[in-house]
């Protein structure tokens, strides 16, 4: 029997609790792990990195790619021996692995105690209770159902948990309606469901009086906002705003200084979103677009309702309205039946469109998606070496947009110490790449590091600023500047 003390005495100090949350997957999980440490924190809990200590381990898990679920299940082997010293530990699944497998993933893993879908997360002090009052395994991954807004309701107010960072995520809607054949999330996330445009710019009003100076606003396919609440018409559905109302209402939020926004699928990135780019004072010069390939025939078979002609003219238009604009996206190699030829043409497409980053996968066969019926035809060898072409040229691109920066004059947004300094693994030698540095961002979200004295490296001034830089060196994926 699994017990953990939650209640505590009236008056008397609370018994602290340790929890340990280990985070895969998207910022959509990132995100989900503050929100459970949120609903947490006002029942005693304290979040730390030791599992050893722990009386409550959850593995917030992703199932978009058949390694990350892998790498869940052999990091639960690894924990389960820490159940043999400790018998009040609660070892759980949460995340898309959870929502997927639900009840079976407790009979598949006995040493399990917990699967909790991401519409539960604001239940889980109340399932820590149900185990206290004696149920052994608990597992709740029913979908919230679309206007059913418990999930929205049961939002944990934001400052009672994890402290509030200078970028904070916002989720403003969950769920996907797209069909895209490869894709999971569809299943593990379920419908769209948008939060109300005031619930939104309530979250970030609180998040920018509680320090933030950037906010994302997060879902699958943040560009449908808004649909779900549109839907039968109605009262309701005259007041509801689209995506691009609810940028100019979050831009309005005052002190707010930047603004981003993902992900986005290109067929839903409308005019009047493209519009605000270079308009909108807080809305940042960067534009996370997933093309997925440069092929359309590939693209049609991943069922992405759009050809590489519709999406370029949408690059087009976003450049014409935003010269300077950073792009990003996500590309997949190794789809069912995807040929050389076919292959270059993603090549030939990166090259065309020159983004600043990107994020490329091998595909992975995801059981029940419409694309496992083409049957997995790509041999993981040939997956692998596309991989490793595309990411080689788009190194190559990244590089050279890079060292373009170098003399030129840019704001970051002061993030803290930057992570090597703060790790002391960088020599300080008081030259770029070494010492003590600060790390901020770029409007269009590149890293810049900036070498401060030593006596200044902890002050907390810097935190949360504005400041001006001059980049003085590009590094393999780093800029180095000065403050001026
Ligand atoms: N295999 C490989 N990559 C995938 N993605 C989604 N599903 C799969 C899959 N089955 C990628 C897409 C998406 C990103 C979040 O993950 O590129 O945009
Ligand atoms: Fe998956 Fe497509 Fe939805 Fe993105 S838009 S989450 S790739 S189904």
């Amino acid at each position: 029997m699994v017990a953990v003390e939650l209640k505590t005495i009236p008056g008397a100090a609370r018994a602290t609790r340790f929890v340990h949350v280990q985070t895969f997957g998207c910022q959509m999980n990132v995100n989900d792990t503050d929100r459970i440490l949120q609903v947490l924190a006002p029942h005693g809990w304290v979040a730390t990195d030791d599992p050893a200590k722990a009386q409550l381990i959850l593995l917030n898990t992703c199932s978009v790619r058949e390694k990350a679920e892998q790498k869940m299940l052999s990091q639960l082997g690894r924990l389960a021996p820490l159940k043999e010293h400790n018998d009040e530990l609660v070892l759980g699944v949460a995340g898309c692995v959870a929502q997927q497998e639900g009840a079976a993933l407790l009979q598949k893993v006995p040493y399990l105690d917990l699967v909790m879908g991401p519409d539960h997360i604001a239940e889980l002090p109340a399932m820590l209770e149900r185990m206290r009052g004696g149920e052994r395994r608990i597992a709740e991954t029913e979908f919230y159902k679309r206007k059913d807004f418990r999930f929205i309701e049961a939002e944990p107010r934001l400052g009672d948990g994890a402290s509030t960072r200078v970028s904070e995520f916002v989720t403003i809607m969950k769920g996907c309606d797209k069909v895209c054949s490869y894709c999971i999330v569809p299943f593990t996330r379920g419908r769209e469901v948008s939060k109300s445009h005031d619930m939104v710019v309530r979250e970030v009003e609180r998040l920018v009086a509680a320090g933030a100076r950037e906010v994302t606003l997060l879902g699958q396919n943040v560009n449908s906002y808004g649909k779900d609440l549109h839907e039968g018409g109605g009262p309701l559905a005259a007041r509801v705003p689209t995506f691009a109302e609810l940028l100019r209402a979050v831009d309005a939020v005052p002190g707010l200084e930047r603004l981003r926004f993902t992900t986005s699928h290109p067929m839903d990135a409308i005019d009047d979103l493209i519009a605000l780019f270079g308009s909108l004072r807080t809305l940042c010069e960067f534009f996370h677009l997933p093309v997925q390939a440069g092929n359309d025939r590939i693209l049609d078979d991943m069922r992405r309702f759009y050809t590489v002609a519709d999406y370029l003219e949408k690059i087009g238009k976003l450049r014409a309205v935003c010269p300077d604009i950073a792009l990003s996206t996500d590309i997949i190699v190794g789809f069912p039946g995807e040929t050389e030829a076919e292959f270059e043409d993603t090549l030939g497409f990166l090259e065309r469109v020159r983004y600043d980053s990107i994020y490329a996968f091998k595909y992975s066969e995801r059981p029940g998606t419409r694309a496992a019926k083409l049957g997995d035809t790509v041999p993981e060898a040939v997956k692998k070496a596309r991989l490793a072409k595309v990411q080689a040229l788009q190194d190559a691109i990244t590089h050279e947009k890079l060292a373009a920066m170098q003399g030129r004059i840019v704001e970051i947004l002061v993030e803290g110490p930057s992570q090597r300094a703060a790790r002391g693994t960088v020599p300080a030698d008081g030259t770029t790449g070494g010492g003590f540095q600060m790390m901020g961002r770029t409007r269009s979200s590149t890293i810049v590091n900036v070498p401060v004295p030593f006596g200044e490296f902890w002050n907390k001034r810097w935190v949360g600023r504005l400041a001006t830089v001059e980049i003085v060196e590009a590094k393999a994926f780093t800029l180095f500047g000065r403050f001026i």
